[in-house]
């Protein structure tokens, strides 16, 4: 081969894909005004492949767990912020966005405030939470998801301490708690399994309906995305519609599409990753994308969902796999 020709070659073959460029999916979303994200915990640098990654590929962060109440609050009044101080110093320093997650779950919630039963003294320690969680990071946040996870698979109500005692309206307590802390800062409900018009879709669809003409402060919607490979929802794009036509937005705020463990199905994820964002694209009121890790080293999926893995955009080594450039190809079209 002609050296000239194998010159031409080179940057093909040795580009390195962590850089970021103009053809970044980063780069691609930030021109199409939407934000590319990911989630991750504070002590993930320390493996020095991690940060490089982070740094280039994404412009919006999400703390995996730093934010969840047993982190923050693991006993009455005493608070926590080592972690997500990281994550938010992280957010300066690169000037990524951060969305803030979660502030009422059922979830990685403490003994201390699952055994209340005073309605009262829920309302007082809902507030103080969140008027602390809002008072520290509400001018370094552009989103929180206020509620995370309040219905069951058939639409009706979860059973939990904010529930039993609080009713329905625990969610619009903990919207107008969160926006009279921090009223610059768009409020969330987030759910999973909700990527699809279904009756959990639909019960979502009512309780937004009644929040807003309630004159609650919410902002928008959602959707976890954790997909299947190759069962991801195909109507998507019509569930998002069911909320944005409301006013609301909508953003996909834990995308991974997880496959089992022996058979790598790349077809398969690469498709389910390009519809996600394609939905995102085509609709206005999607403000972008957060997907649920960095790399296939440190996924939740394989710990939760035993035998299946490799969801994630990044291999084990923080290679690009194919799903990455399925990604960047939806983005330039
Ligand atoms: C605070 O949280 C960090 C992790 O975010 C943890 O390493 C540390 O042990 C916690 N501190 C206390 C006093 O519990
Ligand atoms: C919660 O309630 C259980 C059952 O009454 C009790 O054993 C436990 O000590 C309580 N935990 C806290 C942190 O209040
Ligand atoms: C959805 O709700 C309807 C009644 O409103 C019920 O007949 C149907 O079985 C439900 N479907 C699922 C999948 O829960
Ligand atoms: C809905 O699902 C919950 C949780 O699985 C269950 O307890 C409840 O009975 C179901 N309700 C209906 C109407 O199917
Ligand atoms: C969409 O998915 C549903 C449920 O999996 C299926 O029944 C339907 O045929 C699919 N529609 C299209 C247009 O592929």
């Amino acid at each position: 081969m002609h050296f000239l020709s194998l010159l031409a070659l080179v940057p093909l073959i040795a580009a390195n894909p962590v850089a970021r460029n103009n053809d970044s999916p980063v780069s691609l979303s930030k021109a199409r005004n939407k934000y590319f994200g990911t989630a991750y915990q504070s002590f993930y640098p320390a493996d020095g492949r991690f940060l490089p990654v982070l740094e280039s590929q994404f412009n919006q962060y999400t703390p995996e767990n730093e934010l969840k109440w047993e982190v923050v609050q693991p006993q009455r009044g005493v608070f926590n912020w080592t972690g997500a101080d990281l994550i938010f110093a992280e957010a300066k320093k690169t000037g990524a966005i951060v969305r803030g997650h979660t502030l009422v779950w059922h979830s990685q919630l403490p003994m201390w405030v699952q055994n209340i039963t005073d309605a009262s003294d829920l309302k007082s320690v809902m507030k103080t939470h969140i008027d602390a969680v809002m008072g520290r990071y509400g001018s370094q946040m552009a989103h929180i998801d206020v509620v995370n996870e309040p219905l069951n698979e058939n639409g009706t109500w979860r059973n939990s301490v904010w529930y039993n005692l609080l009713g329905e309206e625990f969610p619009r307590i903990a919207l107008d708690y969160a926006h009279a802390a921090a009223p610059q800062v768009k409020l969330y409900i987030n759910d999973y399994n909700i990527e699809s018009i279904n009756n959990k879709s639909l019960a979502h669809a009512a309780i937004a309906k009644k929040l807003l003409s309630q004159g609650a402060p919410l902002t928008g919607y959602g959707f976890q995305a954790h997909f299947i490979g190759g069962s991801a929802p195909n109507d998507t794009a019509q569930a998002m519609k069911m909320f944005t036509d409301m006013g609301l937005e909508v953003a996909i705020t834990e995308l991974d599409v997880r496959v089992p463990v022996n058979n790598r199905a790349r077809l398969i994820r690469s498709r389910d990753y390009a519809n996600a964002f394609k939905v995102c694209i085509d609709n206005p009121k999607c403000p972008g994308v957060t997907i649920w890790g960095v790399s296939d080293e440190t996924s939740w999926v394989p710990g939760v969902f035993a035998g299946t893995g490799s969801a994630l955009l990044f291999d084990f080594d923080y290679k690009p796999k194919q799903a990455y450039y399925a990604v960047q190809n939806v983005l330039k079209q």
